[in-house]
C-alpha cells in the first residue's frame, strides 16, 4: 500500500506523523473521502470545493488544493485499484509545532495525507435496510466543517451497534438532522425531505447529488426540518453517504418505519445513483 504525506508517495509502513502534529494534538484539521468507481473519482470537484470551505474557514492555508485530486488519482493508480471500488482518505492538519493553543508560527506547512482502501460494497444492507437509534446531538455549531475532531459521532455509533443497530440520528432541539456519517432523508405523503444544508448538518455531496436525482426522475425534494416527533408517520427513511451511497433505513429505536422494507422512492433513488455510476463510470 503506497499513501502520500507532505509530497511524497511511499510506502503504508514508511508514514508517520510527527507526535506534535496539530491534528494529534488538538484534532486541528479537516479530511475528505471520495468513492473510486473503476478508476472514477465521484464527484471530485464537489469534495475539493468542500475541503476548500472547510481549509477556509479554519484558516488553514493550502497552496494548491486542486493537487490533491492529482494526488488522490495517482494514488488509486500506484495501489492498483483502477478496476471496481475504493476510497480515497484526504487528511490535513494545520502541521507540527510545539502545543499550545494559538497557532503556530506563520510559515508552519500543514501536514497533507492521503491513502486508499478497496471497497467491499455491502449489498445486503443496501438491499435490506438498516436499523438505527435516535441520540441527543451534543456537537458543536459548526457541523459544516468537515472536522477530523468526531468523538461525539464516534460515541453515537458506538451506542448505536451496542444496541444492535447500524447507525445512529443525531437530534438537536427536535429535530433529526443527520447520521454519524451520513445524511438524512425522509418520504413523507410521497415527497423527499431532508434537513436544510446550516451550521448543524455536514452538506454532504451524496446528499446533493440525490436532491438532483430526484428532479431527474420527477419527485420533489423538501429542504426543511425532519422533527422527530414525524418520525412515526415517515413512509421511507434513508441514509446518503460517500461509502454507503443511500441506505434505507427500517427501523428506528426498535419501531418499522412504513412497513419494515425499504420502500419504492427510496428503491427507485437506488437505482438512479446507480445509474449515474455507472454512466459516469462507463459501466
Ligand atoms: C456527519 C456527516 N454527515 C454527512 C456525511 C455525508 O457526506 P458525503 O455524502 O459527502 O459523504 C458525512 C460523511 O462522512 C458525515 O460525516
Amino acid at each position: 500500500m503506497i499513501v502520500y504525506l507532505n509530497g511524497q508517495y511511499i510506502p503504508r509502513q514508511r508514514a508517520s506523523i510527527d507526535v506534535d502534529d496539530r491534528g494529534f494534538l488538538f484534532a486541528d484539521g479537516v479530511y475528505e473521502v471520495i468513492h473510486s468507481y473503476e478508476g472514477h473519482l465521484f464527484q471530485m470537484d464537489a469534495h475539493l470545493q468542500r475541503l476548500e470551505h472547510g481549509l477556509r474557514s479554519l484558516r488553514i492555508a493550502v497552496g494548491d488544493v486542486q493537487a490533491v485530486g492529482e494526488v488522490s488519482e495517482r494514488l488509486i493508480a500506484e495501489n492498483g485499484l483502477t478496476s471496481g471500488e475504493a476510497t480515497v482518505y484526504i487528511q490535513i492538519t494545520r502541521g507540527s509545532a510545539p502545543r499550545t493553543h494559538r497557532f503556530p508560527p506563520a510559515g508552519t506547512p500543514p501536514t497533507v495525507y492521503a491513502a486508499t482502501q478497496e471497497v467491499i460494497p455491502q449489498r445486503d444492507q443496501a438491499e435490506e435496510g438498516i436499523a438505527v437509534i435516535l441520540v441527543p446531538d451534543p456537537r458543536w455549531a459548526r457541523c459544516d466543517i468537515k472536522s477530523v475532531a468526531l468523538l461525539p459521532n464516534v460515541l453515537a455509533r458506538q451506542r448505536a451497534i451496542e444496541a444492535g443497530a447500524a447507525d445512529a440520528i443525531f437530534v438537536r432541539d427536535g429535530v433529526a438532522l443527520e447520521g454519524t456519517s451520513s445524511n438524512f432523508f425522509g418520504v413523507f405523503n410521497g415527497q423527499v425531505v431532508t434537513a436544510p444544508k446550516t451550521n448543524y448538518i455536514l452538506s454532504g455531496i451524496t446528499r446533493e447529488v440525490v436532491i438532483e436525482l430526484c428532479a431527474k426522475i420527477g419527485v420533489s425534494v423538501h429542504e426543511t426540518p425532519i422533527l422527530e416527533h414525524q418520525l412515526g408517520e415517515a413512509e421511507e427513511l434513508f441514509l446518503t453517504s460517500t461509502i454507503l451511497e443511500i441506505r434505507p433505513i427500517v427501523r428506528v429505536n426498535g419501531q418499522p418505519v412504513g412497513t419494515g422494507v425499504p420502500g419504492s422512492m427510496t428503491r427507485r433513488i437506488q437505482q438512479a445513483f446507480r445509474d449515474l455510476v455507472s454512466d459516469l463510470s462507463g459501466g
